[in-house]
């Protein structure tokens, strides 16, 4: 009894997560311009070719923000000071948590937020070997939905968000405050932002970080198509597609597309969608932004800029945002 509860509980949690798929799949592809739910892009297989990515000679920015956090880490570690509830925002594997956490001083915790349940869980395992004494409360979730704070039982001196990634960046800047604000009633008095935001910069280093010589990238967007394939009972042919990135100069953004190479129709479920010869779907969007265009930002969100750094190219910029 027991038994085939849990599984009709399972059962029902599995529908519902396939039907937010589908829902937002097809409100998506019925807009005038198509696009995809870049969140729905982080399955178990999409984490993998992302973690890639950030390893790829072109996409500048991991490596950059990794380098910004080594150098500068111990000083951002003393401005958040000892006792800190340290929660993630997209932790993926924990790459860059790590070199926050061999400075923090006696940290109360840490959170890890993902979308990607079974990346998570695996990745605090493994951080969980590496830091014996550290408490680590995984949440598998949105972080764009309500996050909950566990209990933590010993005193908490604040609470800090860590959001590394530029992922702010992909956000429209309306929605980025939204989130901002979010964060900032999440962390509470005394609490603080240490946020990775990508710089505006030339449009060739740009493009080429979000369209790689090997394809990663191409191979992780077109994943989306592959995923409605097989979780929503459609007919995406791959070869009919291709990624292309394309800088936005008046929204100061990176566009991520996928093109339909031919005059085609697909079936998603008993839905029909056509596609022009040419037409794209939006996929992402990555916003970069100058130091002053951000503070601006911030500050409407409720956060003063407390202290930034950048790698010695001004590539890359890491944030303390105090509330
Ligand atoms: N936050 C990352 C960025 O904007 C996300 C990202 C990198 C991404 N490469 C991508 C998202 C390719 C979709 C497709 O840089």
């Amino acid at each position: 009894m027991v038994l085939n509860m849990t599984r009709t509980i399972a059962q029902v949690e599995n529908r519902s997560s396939t039907d937010t798929f589908r829902l937002d799949v097809l409100t998506g592809l019925c807009q005038p311009q198509k696009v995809t739910p870049a969140k729905h892009l982080y399955d178990e297989y999409g984490s993998q070719l992302f973690d890639q990515i950030t390893e790829l000679e072109e996409y500048y920015p991991s490596r950059t923000e990794t380098a910004i956090m080594r150098e500068h880490g111990a000083e951002m570690a003393r401005q958040i000071g000892p006792g800190c509830l340290l929660i993630e925002y997209g932790s993926g594997n924990s790459a860059k948590t790590r070199v926050l956490l061999d400075h923090l001083s006696e940290p109360a915790g840490y959170v890890p937020i993902d979308i990607s349940e079974e990346h998570l869980h695996n990745s605090a395992e493994i951080l969980g070997n590496e830091y014996p004494g550290l408490r680590i409360f995984p949440i598998a979730t949105d972080f764009t939905s309500n996050v909950e704070l566990p209990e933590i039982d010993v005193p908490v001196r604040r609470n800090v968000v860590y959001f590394p990634g530029s992922t702010i960046g992909n956000f429209k800047p309306d929605t980025a405050r939204k989130l901002l604000a979010s964060i900032a009633e999440l962390a509470g008095k005394d609490g603080a932002l240490l946020l990775g935001v990508d710089l505006q910069k030339s449009v060739d280093v740009l493009e080429a970080a979000y369209n790689d010589a090997r394809g990663v990238t191409a191979a992780f967007t077109l994943n989306m198509l592959t995923r409605i394939n097989r979780e929503l009972d459609a007919d995406f042919d791959l070869a009919n597609f291709e990624h292309i990135a394309i800088y936005n100069h008046e929204r100061h953004c990176v566009e991520l597309f996928i093109v339909s190479r031919r005059d085609q129709t697909v079936r998603v479920g008993n839905c029909q969608f056509h596609f022009a010869a040419g037409e794209r779907i939006l996929t992402e969007r990555s916003h970069k932004y100058s130091l002053a265009g951000f503070a601006e930002l911030a500050r409407s969100a409720g956060f003063d800029v407390a202290g930034v750094w950048m790698d010695e190219n001004q590539l890359f910029s890491v944030q303390y945002l105090t509330v």
